[in-house]
C-alpha cells in the first residue's frame, strides 16, 4: 500500500522543548535515500540489525502462505543485493524483535501470527548463532515464552548482556528473558505500555525498545508515544515517572504510528513513522523529518517498520512493511 505525503502529520515535542534551537532546523538538508532491495510481493519486513560483517539481518512475516517465517541476511554493499535465508525458526510464521547477544549470537522473537497478535502458546525466543561472511546461521535454542500474545521490539540489558527485554504491546508489559537460565518474567506492566483500548485501527501498545544511560526508551504505537523511563541494572523500572519525548498529533493508524527506532552514539533517536517517514530527535530534543518518502520523492517509502544506525553514525538502514530495505546516507563523504 502507498501512502501519500499529505497524510503525514508531525509529532509534538513535549520534552526539552526549551532547548530547541531553530537554527538546527534551518540547516537541515534531507539526506540521500537509496533502495537496497524491494521484495516483488511486498513481504512485510519487521526488523533489522547490522551484523559485524556489515550484512543486515532481517526478520520478516510470512502470513497466509502456510510456510514458516524466515531469518534473512542481505549484503547492502553488493552489486545486486539479494536476501538469503540463513535459518528457519520453528513453526513461527512471523518474526519480530532482534537483539545481539555476546558471542555472535542473536535473540529473535517469533511465533504463529494472527491479527495484531500472536496465538497464545506459540511464541518463542530463538537463539541463533550467526557467523562468517557471507553469514550463516544455526539455531542454538528455542526458549518458550508462554502466556503472551506479543513479543515485539527487543533489547539486551547492558549490564546483563545475556538477558533481553521484549515489548508485549498486547498485554502492556515488558517481558524479561534470561537466555542462559531460560527464565521468563515480567519486569513491569503499565497503562503507558498498553494499546489505546477499544476497537481502534492500531490495537498495539509498546513496540520499539532501546536502552541508553539507564533509561529504557520505548515507542507505544497505538497511543502515539515516544517515551522513556528510568531502569535499574536488571532492567526493572525505577520510580513511577514515564517521560514523554514526543506525542503524535492526529489519529493513529497504519499511516501515522511510531514503530521501531534506534539510538546513535551521539544520542540522537531515529524513529520509524509508519506511513512514509523517518523522524530524527536529537539529544537536545530537536525534531526533524529525516526521510519523507511520499509522493514525488525519488524513493517511495512504504510503511517504515524499523531503523538501524551504524556505530559511526554515517549510514542508516530502514526496513518497511512494503518489502523494502533502504539506505539513508546521513553524512555523505565530500567528493573532491
Ligand atoms: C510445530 O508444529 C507441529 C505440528 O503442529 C508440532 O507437532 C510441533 O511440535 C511444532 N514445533 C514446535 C517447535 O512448536
Ligand atoms: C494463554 O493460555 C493459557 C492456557 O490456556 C491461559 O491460562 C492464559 O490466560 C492465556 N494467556 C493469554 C495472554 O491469553
Amino acid at each position: 500500500m502507498f501512502f501519500p505525503a499529505s497524510v503525514l502529520r508531525t509529532a509534538v515535542l513535549l520534552w526539552l522543548a526549551s532547548e530547541i534551537n531553530p537554527a538546527d532546523c534551518r540547516k537541515h538538508v534531507p539526506p540521500a535515500v537509496t533502495q537496497v532491495y524491494q521484495y516483488p510481493d511486498d513481504t512485510w519486513i519487521e526488523n533489522l540489525a547490522i551484523l559485524s560483517s556489515r550484512h543486515l539481518l532481517l526478520t520478516a512475516f510470512n502470513i497466509g502462505s502456510g510456510s514458516a517465517a524466515k531469518l534473512l541476511t542481505i549484503d547492502p554493499d553488493s552489486v545486486n543485493p539479494t536476501p538469503h535465508v540463513i535459518a528457519k525458526l520453528g513453526n513461527a510464521t512471523a518474526l519480530t524483535g532482534i537483539s545481539a547477544l555476546p558471542g555472535n549470537r542473536y535473540a529473535i522473537s517469533g511465533g504463529e501470527y494472527g491479527t495484531f497478535a500472536f496465538v497464545n502458546g506459540t511464541m518463542s525466543l530463538f537463539i541463533v548463532s550467526i557467523k562468517g561472511n557471507p553469514p550463516t546461521g544455526s539455531v542454538i535454542d528455542a526458549i518458550p515464552v508462554p502466556d503472551t500474545l506479543m513479543m515485539n521490539g527487543m533489547v539486551a540489558v547492558p549490564s546483563q548482556p545475556f538477558t533481553v527485554l521484549s515489548a508485549d504491546g498486547v498485554g502492556g508489559r515488558i517481558l524479561r528473558i534470561n537466555t542462559r537460565t531460560r527464565q521468563v518474567d515480567v519486569t513491569w506492566a503499565d497503562p503507558s505500555l498498553l494499546g489505546p483500548g477499544g476497537n481502534t485501527a492500531l490495537p498495539v501498545g509498546v513496540n520499539g525498545l532501546r536502552i541508553r544511560h539507564g533509561w529504557l526508551y520505548f515507542t507505544n504505537s497505538g497511543q502515539g508515544l515516544f517515551a522513556r523511563v528510568r531502569i535499574d541494572r536488571a532492567g526493572n523500572k525505577v520510580g513511577s515517572e514515564v517521560q514523554i519525548i514526543a506525542k503524535l498529533t492526529g489519529p493513529v493508524d497504519l499511516t501515522n504510528a511510531f514503530d521501531d527506532f534506534d539510538l546513535s552514539s551521539d544520542g540522537a533517536a531515529y524513529v520509524a513513522l509508519e506511513g512514509s517517514s523517518i523522524l530524527k530527535f536529537t539529544s537536545r530534543g530537536v525534531q526533524t523529518t529525516l526521510v519523507a518518502g511520499g509522493q514525488g520523492s525519488a524513493v517511495v517509502v512504504k510503511t517504515p517498520t524499523s531503523v538501524a544506525v551504524e556505530d559511526d553514525g554515517r549510514m542508516l538502514y530502514v526496513t518497511t512493511g512494503g518489502g523494502q530495505v533502504l539506505r539513508v546516507d546521513l553524512k555523505p563523504l565530500k567528493s573532491n
